[in-house]
């Protein structure tokens, strides 16, 4: 096969909390991760030079060695000397449907979907723990959207648990096309505001781990009540994101006011999610939304809970 098609999954994080500073200079993280069905499409193709090309029709995408999934490809590249050589170069054809610079983990989805779209084309022949570990060297979020689902992620991130999905869980998105949100700059302001009250130590660190996994945002995952986890949405970046950008903060209340199961924003925004418990629903509510709010800037998404982060287009 010369050519694989792959959708890559956006995530939301049901839960984030920010624990304290690592040695590495990230912070130590205890999320809930959850794969939706809104998804880019990632084309790898073999082509006969020795490069690696990024090709992407929307504007905010770089297709130079920025883009993840250049630096996918161009790891693999690393770590198994001489394949282009023998296989040739790669093209990498990016179709975005998830909003750009919008905490839903799109450019990580690519590099992931890359990472799985070459072990394929190159017939590597890694495990997913494999490829998970690459990706982990790329981003904090990647070894999640390799394997997607619903996981509690810990460390950087790139440490998962995988947890039983949700049945019926749908999500109403929205994002201001002009908002965007530096992940450096949220966490470094987080620091900034709240760096007194981190934890420091690794036995702190564990003793909360094991607090939000017996915590209520996880039996309510458990218990597949739905009501419940609404009710237990939490993201401390929401207190730096939401003060720095007005415009976000009134389109969650908004969002919040429509009803639904649950608001927050997810990771570094600013999208803002609403969790509702049909597709009909998330329709519904999607068109009030853009009645509450009708400004041509606002994007507003539907997408249903899945239990898969890159898929094989058939
Ligand atoms: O790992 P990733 O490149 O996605 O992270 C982007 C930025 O977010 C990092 O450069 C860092 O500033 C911040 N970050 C952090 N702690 C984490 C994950 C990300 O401080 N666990």
């Amino acid at each position: 096969m010369r050519l694989y098609t792959l959708l890559a999954a956006a995530k939301i994080n049901l839960y984030l909390e920010i624990v304290g500073d690592r040695p590495d200079g990230f912070h130590e993280l205890i999320m809930v991760m959850q794969s939706i069905s809104l998804a880019d499409r990632v084309t790898v193709r073999s082509i006969g030079v020795d490069e690696i090309r990024v090709r992407c029709d929307h504007p905010l995408v770089p297709t130079d060695d920025t883009n993840l999934a250049y630096r996918a490809a161009a790891l693999l590249a690393d770590r198994f000397p001489g394949i282009i050589a023998k296989l040739g170069g790669v093209e990498i054809t990016l179709e975005k449907q998830i909003p750009v610079g919008a905490g839903l983990a799109g450019g990580s989805g690519n590099g992931a979907s890359v990472l799985v779209g070459l072990d394929l084309l190159w017939q590597l022949g890694l495990t997913q723990e494999e490829l998970q570990n690459l990706g982990a060297e790329l981003g904090s979020d990647i070894p999640f959207c390799v394997s997607g689902g619903t996981a509690i992620a810990t460390g950087r991130g790139e440490l998962l648990d995988p947890l039983h999905g949700v049945d019926g869980l749908h999500v109403v998105l929205a994002k201001y096309g002009s908002e965007f949100v530096s992940t450096p700059w949220a966490y470094r302001t987080y620091r900034a505001e709240f760096g007194d009250s981190y934890l420091v130590d690794a036995a702190g660190f564990e003793q909360r781990r094991s607090q939000v996994r017996s915590g209520a945002m996880v039996a309510a995952i458990g218990h597949q009540d739905k009501g419940a986890i609404g009710q237990h949405l939490s993201n401390d970046l929401e207190k730096v994101v939401l003060p720095a950008h007005p415009k976000t903060a009134h389109l969650k209340t908004v969002m919040a006011s429509l009803g639904g199961l649950g608001t927050l924003m997810s990771g570094s925004g600013p999208t803002v999610f609403t969790l509702v418990d049909s597709q009909e629903a998330a329709e519904t509510m999607a068109q009030q939304l853009k009645v509450e709010i009708p400004d041509p800037d606002l994007g507003v998404w539907t997408a249903a809970f899945t239990s898969t982060g890159i898929q094989l287009e058939t």
